[in-house]
């Protein structure tokens, strides 16, 4: 009986012991009221993981966010429906606050159908959302860039170039600047204010252009190769200039100049990218490509996470910070021309 007794007694303050320890571990909890605990749940989308310049920005939301927030972070795959989900999730979860960055531009509105419904911050990042749909919601705010200061700074970067080397990338002595562009995702801000400001630039400065092909490479390495290749075997000898929305197209068709032969001394095709992430400028360092612009993804991640912190903790979205807000809802991180001579500003922007 003794025995017995013993064994309950033990047993009970197994349990006893257990659940002390239980509710030591379980140091944050979430109640319906909001959150109890150390650090308040954040959720974030990117638009998908496979995108080397997002994931720079990534990178840079998840060193900042250690410490100071709970990030749930999600690819969303570059499908629309599927982003709309994890928003639903992230809701049932409790975060306190969102980070978006769309899949298409235009789902901004449905996402602040969802965060309006749940009373909840967003700040969206990346992809801009039209002026009127952001300020529909007094919980939503942009981090990014200007993207037309990009095609301006794009343009007068060519026109420079081109002034200096023309009896060179001149190839037929005709005046002109034959150029193929690559193009980002249709629709997207970045793109289409690149494409044009670019042109724009080269035009008010006199400069004579001719347009051979313009296509989308959807900011994607391999589609842009397969673009250069068939652009070279048709216009052989007279493509003079290869302009690219981003980076990592620019590589896509410095690869397939390379492998056709046209990177040598006299055959050489300039090619000019943006963003500045580490493959680009090293191509620059070696001399392969000619100059890109720094789009800073540090800052723009330190950015986000400073926002949807303050956000999350219901204080004022800049407090604490020294960032500059424009009409009370964006965040812009400025562009940098980026050449041979400074090429350290994008390698210390990307370390
Ligand atoms: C742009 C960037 C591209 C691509 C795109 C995705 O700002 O230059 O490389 O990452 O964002 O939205």
């Amino acid at each position: 009986m003794n025995n017995i007794k013993k064994i309950i007694i033990a047993l009970a303050m197994c349990f006893i012991v257990a659940s002390i320890l239980k509710v030591g571990i379980s140091r944050v909890t979430y109640s319906k009221t909001g959150y109890k605990g150390e650090l308040p749940k954040v959720g974030a989308t990117i638009y998908k993981y496979d995108d080397e310049f997002m994931s720079y920005i990534r990178n840079s939301m998840e060193n900042d966010a250690y410490g100071r927030i709970a990030l749930n972070m999600n690819d969303s795959q570059n499908d629309q429906d599927t982003q709309l989900k994890q928003v639903d999730e992230m809701i049932s979860k409790g975060v306190r606050a969102l980070a978006i960055n769309l899949v298409d531009p235009k789902a901004a509105k449905s996402v602040i159908v969802k965060a309006k419904a749940a009373n909840l911050p967003v700040i969206f990042f990346n992809k801009e959302p039209d002026a009127s749909v952001l300020n529909s919601y007094g919980k939503a705010w942009f981090v990014g860039t200007d993207s037309k200061e990009s095609g301006i700074l794009q343009g007068k970067m060519i026109v420079d170039l081109w002034n200096e080397n023309k009896n060179k990338w001149d190839k037929n002595k005709d005046g002109k600047l034959s150029y193929v562009l690559l193009k980002g995702e249709p629709g997207h801000p970045d793109a289409e204010a690149r494409s044009k400001y670019a042109l724009d630039e080269i035009n008010k400065a006199g400069i004579t252009v001719e347009e051979l092909a313009a296509s989308t490479a959807m900011w994607d390495a391999a589609k842009a190769k397969d673009k250069m290749d068939g652009w070279i075997s048709k216009f052989n000898n007279r493509i003079e200039f290869v302009i690219s929305n981003n980076d990592v197209m620019a590589l896509g068709a410095l690869d397939s100049l390379e492998k056709a032969g046209y990177l040598s001394e006299e055959k050489f095709v300039p090619v000019v990218g943006i963003d500045a992430i580490p493959d680009a400028t090293k191509k620059i360092k070696a001399g392969t490509m000619v100059g890109t612009i720094l789009n800073d993804a540090n800052n723009q991640g330190k950015a986000i996470i400073d926002l949807v912190t303050n956000a999350a903790n219901g204080k004022n979205i800049i407090n604490g910070t020294s960032w500059k807000i424009t009409n009370n809802k964006y965040i812009r991180i400025p562009y940098v021309t980026i050449i041979k001579d400074n090429i350290d500003i994008a390698e210390q922007a990307y370390k």
